[in-house]
């Protein structure tokens, strides 16, 4: 063909099959029915909710600009929403899921349809249910492949595998938190941590209950890493195997080497993974293990560990074979999470380029953390000298309405929250020194509106009260831009100077360090209501969380959608 035929050439066949930006996405239907399953781990079998009986739950798989419409069915006697995390669910608020703020629970032996389109984002994001523990048992990946004919920014995988962390309890969780939120002690804590839903060998009555990754000698896999679990960030590593790390929170990085992988719950990384050559394969089993990054207190979280196995093909020699172990860092390396999290740059090429907010029209300082709650008159409590245990931010402990925030918002209903959440701490004080005498927190609905389109800048400040801890906070409806993390006090004088408006990594969780702060940057590009809080579902469960509404724009596109029909009532 002569290169005079080629633009018509395109312009045929583009339109029509290859040209990405073109290209009208697919819409992927799903029912997810929400079942009790007996699921048998550690030789303590129990009744949990699942979606269509599968444990862990069904995978998404999508492309960008795809649609996704799932119907979700309860049949469990709990309330059920779904959260589609880290989706960023434009002007879609109604299909974010989290109760009581965007929708209200799916009541037994009803339905509603989540439907949203996916802009903008390529990697891995996950699902999970997002009322009280209920993301225990119910959640799954959502693999979200580049526009067709697009490539990925690296080699392209051989194959590609979710690898979804998760916590099994040998109790109900919602008897857990429940107990826990009435006694005001810290929650009993898991009794594994899972791989693929599977504990693997280190704990009793589990060897059999392994997850196993075949590999072929020399080929490339592209690992999709998801920690789902409740309440602990874990580190991770591949006996003898380096991974590069090319994605989180669904965005492209700047590729990088590592042996362990740091990944706090509500975080996905895409790390890819080479197979030993033939020649370099030692006749060996290596095994993959990950336990917590932990700064509570011991004795306060699961410290047991999860192993997987790698496993060249052909398999069969696993036993007989010598076993290689990587190593982790401590429980409490806070300094192994400074550098690590120092790696994570934006990729930030042509093709990606990362739109950071180089002026800031409204700046909010945030302090994160625990807190007391006064013990009720004719109890005993079992928290910090007798109170119930709390978290706040700004020392607002939020208060879950029993009209959902959204609603509210869309039809002005009076009474249900109020905006006056604190751009800064009422009462400063040194957050990372000596904590203060009273720590009580005080309550309420309290929200922050924005005008669509603001550019926003969040300096989340952790405290010592109750002991300094990493938080990782995840932001519903947006990515933010990770300019700035430190150790201490953040200092507004001096710490603003060194923020990489570059390319820093874009995500939609980030641990605020122990003892430290650490500052993002969004645009409130997306009307709605939008939850902030801790994913250690415990804090959470404690009050550890706030809300934005921002306001609709002034265009047609600007402006939330309707409510769809199905929506279901408080
Ligand atoms: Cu993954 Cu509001 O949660």
């Amino acid at each position: 063909m002569g290169a005079r035929c080629a633009p018509l050439f395109l312009l045929f066949f583009g339109t029509l099959l290859v040209l990405p930006h073109l290209s009208r996405g697919a819409t992927r239907y799903y029912t997810f029915n929400v079942t009790l399953t007996n699921v048998t781990r550690l030789c303590n079998t129990r009744a949990i909710p699942t979606v269509n009986g599968k444990f862990p739950g069904p995978k998404i798989v999508t492309r960008e600009g795809d649609r996704v419409v799932v119907k979700v069915v309860n049949n469990v006697k709990d309330n059920v929403t779904i959260h589609w995390h880290g989706v960023r669910q434009l002007r879609t608020g109604w299909s974010d899921g989290p109760a009581y703020v965007t929708q209200c629970p799916i009541r037994t032996g009803q339905s509603y349809v989540y439907n949203f389109t996916i802009t903008g984002q390529r990697g891995t994001l996950f699902w999970h249910a997002h009322v009280s523990w209920m993301r225990a048992t119910l959640y799954g990946p959502i693999v979200i492949l580049p526009k067709r004919g697009v490539p990925y920014p690296f080699p392209k995988p051989y194959k590609e595998v979710p690898i979804i962390f998760g916590e099994w309890f040998n109790a109900d969780p919602e008897a857990i938190v429940a107990q826990a939120l009435q006694t005001g002690a810290g929650p009993n804590v898991s009794d594994a941590f899972t791989i693929n839903g599977l504990p693997g060998p280190l704990y009793n009555c589990s060897s059999e209950d392994t997850f196993k990754l075949k590999v072929q000698p020399g080929k490339w896999y592209l690992l999709r890493l998801i920690n789902a679990a409740l309440n602990d960030e874990l580190f991770f590593s591949i006996a003898n195997h380096t991974l590069t790390v090319v994605d989180v929170d669904a965005a492209y990085v700047k590729p990088f080497d590592t042996d362990i992988v740091l990944i706090t719950p509500g975080q996905t990384t895409n790390v890819l993974l080479r197979a030993k050559p033939d020649e370099g394969c030692p006749a060996a089993t290596h095994l993959m293990l990950a336990r917590p990054y932990a700064t509570a207190a011991p004795g306060t979280f699961d410290n047991t560990t999860v192993a997987a196995v790698l496993e060249y093909a052909p398999p069969g020699h696993i036993k007989s074979l010598p076993l290689f172990r990587p190593s982790l860092p401590a429980l409490n390396d806070t300094a192994f999470a400074a550098n690590y999290s120092a790696k994570l740059r934006s990729l930030a090429s042509p093709d990606y380029p990362a739109n950071v907010p180089r002026r800031v029209d409204r700046s909010f300082f945030f302090t994160v953390g625990l807190g007391t709650t006064p013990c009720p008159a004719n109890q005993t409590c079992q928290g910090p000298n007798g109170t119930k245990f709390s978290a706040s931010m700004n020392n607002v402990s939020f208060d879950m309405p029993t009209t959902a925030l959204l609603q509210a918002h869309y039809n002005n209903i009076p009474g249900v929250y109020t905006t006056d959440f604190p751009v800064v701490p009422l009462e400063p004080f040194n957050y990372t020194g000596t904590p203060p005498n009273n720590t009580n927190v005080s309550n309420g609905t309290k929200v922050v509106v924005l005008t669509y389109n603001t550019s926003v800048e969040v300096v989340m400040q952790d405290t010592s009260i109750q002991g300094a801890e990493s938080h990782p906070l995840h932001l519903h409806g947006f990515d933010f831009f990770v300019v700035g993390q430190g150790v201490g006090n953040y200092d507004p004088s001096k710490d603003p100077a060194k923020f990489n408006l570059a390319d820093p990594v874009q995500r939609n969780t980030v641990g605020v360090p122990a003892g430290g702060w650490v500052a993002i940057r969004f645009f409130a590009d997306n009307p709605g209501v939008w939850f902030m809080h801790c994913h250690l579902e415990v804090h959470t469960s404690w009050g550890l969380k706030m809300a934005w509404v921002v306001n609709d724009g002034p265009l047609p596109d600007q402006k939330l959608m309707p409510p769809p029909s199905d929506l279901p009532k408080c």
